[in-house]
């Protein structure tokens, strides 16, 4: 497995470590764009950077009237994220068209900017223009489920909804040596009560998560009582009434953009698992995903999953999938693409 693997290793290596670094919009996402952008002229793809900057290869197809179909995912990562994310959609995108050559229908392999902060790239995208016929994205698990079931690879079957807000707590910063307890207006402590109690909203809902996941403390000097802070909410559930459910009872009234759940189109990449003589296995995301944006902007979007080992970790160093997964992924999805490259018509 040289080629994809070295590249996995080649993106990784960006921003110097520990873990991925290459946060959305950042010189260290513009790396990653910037080598995708010269593999994809390896390949002798057409290159396309569009206005928010996703980076597009394209392959002409022998009927360019026809729908496109797109695989691919993201380029960007979490701070400290791991190999996998994002870049093996890209990674194995390249690869499986390689493979494929000119169909009729046109090939195109995408790295959507910024997917880790709410999907900018795949957003901005949709909001200007209809997209394609199909999307197929492959991206690593980021969950147990595979490993535990023994199987190297699965179709998803829809992305969770969530929402996400920033939410701003007022206090009166004063001095830490000096202010009596009583009395004091200490930002942070009510900060901490609301964290507390967004995590209870989640504990009370099946199948529902809520994070806080950056907080930032005003002025910020030892000897100083609190008097902002600013912290994010991350807020997911599987069903639209689970949602609202979860909104309904968070603590906090701030604005909250809001991704609703969606389901996912199942029989493509089935159907290619199937034809490879693979298990097929269906299961839910928990994360969101480029493909969850098409698939509600009126896209055909499938997903094909990766096994993740390590007990399912990610948004982490150690997350990990084999040389022999990632083999079989690339197989699987050249054989999802043909199928979609080669159909006639728009289905
Ligand atoms: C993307 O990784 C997400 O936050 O679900
Ligand atoms: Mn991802
Ligand atoms: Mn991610």
């Amino acid at each position: 497995m040289g080629r994809v693997c070295d590249r996995l290793d080649e993106i990784y290596a960006i921003g110097g470590g520990p873990g991925a670094n290459r946060v959305g919009y950042t010189p260290e996402e513009d790396e990653a764009h910037a080598l995708a952008a010269g593999w994809m002229r390896e390949h002798r793809l057409e290159v396309d950077v569009d206005p928010d900057g996703n980076l597009v290869g394209r392959l002409r197809g022998a009927d360019p009237s026809l729908p496109e179909v797109w695989t691919g995912s993201h380029l960007d990562s979490v701070p400290k994220g791991g190999k996998f994310d994002g870049a093996l959609g890209v990674v194995a995108g390249l690869e499986a068209v390689e493979r494929l050559g000119r169909r009729r229908r046109t090939l195109c392999v995408v790295a959507f900017r910024d997917e880790e902060r709410g999907c900018v790239g795949s957003r901005a995208r949709v909001a200007r223009e209809a997209l394609p016929g199909a999307f197929v994205e492959t991206h690593v698990e980021q969950g147990p489920v595979l490993e535990r079931e023994g199987v190297p690879l699965g179709v998803a079957t829809g992305i969770v909804g969530y929402v996400r807000g920033t939410v701003e707590v007022e206090g009166r910063p004063s001095h830490a040596g000096t202010t009596p307890m009583e009395g004091r207006d200490d930002a942070l402590c009510r900060a901490a009560e609301l964290v507390l109690a967004i995590r209870e909203a989640a504990l009370g809902i099946e199948g529902a998560v809520a994070t806080v996941g950056r907080l930032e403390v005003e002025p910020g000097g030892v000897n100083v009582v609190p008097g902002h802070v600013t912290f994010t909410i991350d807020a997911r559930a599987p069903d639209s009434e689970r949602l609202d459910a979860l909104v309904a009872a968070l603590p906090v009234d701030v604005e909250l953009r809001r991704a609703d759940p969606v389901e996912l189109e199942t029989s493509v990449v089935a159907d290619a698992l199937a034809e490879l003589g693979e298990p097929v296995v269906g299961l839910p995301s928990g994360a969101g995903h480029d493909a969850g944006v098409l698939a509600r902007a009126g896209v055909r979007s499938s997903m094909l999953f990766v096994r993740s080992l390590n007990g399912g970790v990610s948004h982490s160093p150690d997350e990990l999938s084999s040389d022999e997964d990632v083999e079989l992924c690339v197989n699987v999805l050249a054989r999802a693409l043909g199928m979609l490259g080669d159909q006639p018509a728009a289905q």
